[in-house]
């Protein structure tokens, strides 16, 4: 699929991917059935207070969530992954957990024909106490910190590869790694696992868990000081890079085809960009999806990024690859 292609709903272009504006229900129709390898996003969630950037009623949540899993089922190819972080609700005026994530998840499996791969959590202990009412004022409930992130898939054997998310050993394996035969001695548990020596070998680090600790404090980086500088405004629900990165690495090769339909600051794009991996990026909110070029710009200076955001302001699609590669160019001349 060439640039043409795109042409009139691209915002802008790096070396591996292209971000557009639109209603991503319309611009996946506009990808081939079969050609995606994983889709990774954040829609906005079923929150009660209404954010800037929209978010659906609860009661109307899963259907207009279901309009995006129809067509996103289309384009994955038969070994893709969908990875959808959602974050949890309270009912209206009772402290009483929503049910909608758990509903989409049925509604994926049940309706679209999702397997569900595997249920992940995202643990961000940075996360602010939240309702008020029910944490703060009256403390009957604790703090929620803890987003589920449903892996689907459109087979039963995706692709994947926790060799490429291994997380470094803890020091008790480190120590048994060192001595094998002094640490242990390999018998039968309880459980019927069998620990033998095998257990022993260094792999190069220990397979993570579904419970994926990453704190969501990004407060000085390329992107919300430039954001900040040039008057723009950032975007306000961003998850941070480490979140899409750990499933690009997991559920897909380098050269793959990643796409974010809800991309608001392209941390998406961004992950897989850095990962060697082809993207494709929708957001219906164009102001956005034109912010969201700061972060393919680290090398460039602030007047030529003024100048490239006013210039996809006019509607005119950038080749942020020829930015950078003018600006480094001029550095170092
Ligand atoms: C929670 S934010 C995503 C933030 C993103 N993960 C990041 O790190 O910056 C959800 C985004 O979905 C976008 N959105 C809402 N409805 C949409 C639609 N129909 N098509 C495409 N994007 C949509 C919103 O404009 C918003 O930017």
């Amino acid at each position: 699929m060439t640039l043409a292609y795109w042409d009139d709903v691209a915002v802008y272009t790096t070396r591996d991917g292209v971000q557009l504006s639109g209603d991503s229900r319309v611009l996946l129709g506009r990808l081939p059935a079969d050609s995606v390898d994983l889709i990774v996003t954040s829609p906005p969630f079923a929150l009660l207070r209404q954010k800037s950037y929209g978010n659906e009623q609860q009661s109307d949540y899963v259907e207009w969530l279901g309009e995006f899993g129809k067509e996103a089922y289309r384009v994955l190819r038969r070994t893709g992954s969908f990875v959808l972080d959602l974050g949890g609700a309270y009912e209206r005026g009772r402290p009483v957990r929503s049910l909608y994530n758990y509903r989409v998840l049925i509604d994926f499996c049940d309706r679209l024909g999702y397997c569900l791969a595997e249920e992940f959590f995202w643990y961000n202990p940075a996360k602010l106490p939240s309702p008020i009412e029910w944490v703060n004022k009256r403390k009957i409930r604790v703090k929620d910190a803890v987003n589920t992130l449903w892996w689907f898939s459109k087979g039963t054997c995706p692709k994947a590869d926790v060799r490429n998310v291994l997380v470094p050993y803890s020091n008790r394996m480190k120590a048994l790694l060192k001595n094998p035969g002094g640490f242990y001695t390999p018998k039968g548990r309880p459980s019927g696992h069998d620990i033998s020596f095998g257990f022993g070998s260094d792999n190069g680090g220990a397979i993570p868990s579904n419970l994926l600790q990453i704190a969501n404090t990004e407060s000085n980086s390329h992107y919300l000081r430039t954001c900040k500088v040039l008057g723009e405004q950032s975007h306000p629900a961003r998850y941070p890079v480490e979140l899409p990165a750990f499933f690009i690495r997991f559920l897909t090769d380098p050269g793959d085809l990643v796409v974010d339909i809800f991309s608001g600051s392209n941390t998406t794009g961004y992950a897989a960009e850095t990962n060697g991996r082809r993207w494709i990026s929708m957001d219906v909110d164009r102001s956005y999806a034109v912010t969201s070029a700061v972060r393919f710009m680290e090398n460039v200076p602030e007047d030529i990024i003024l100048s490239v955001i006013e210039r996809m302001g006019r509607g005119e699609v950038v080749n942020l690859k020829d930015i950078e590669q003018d600006s480094n160019l001029c550095l170092s001349i």
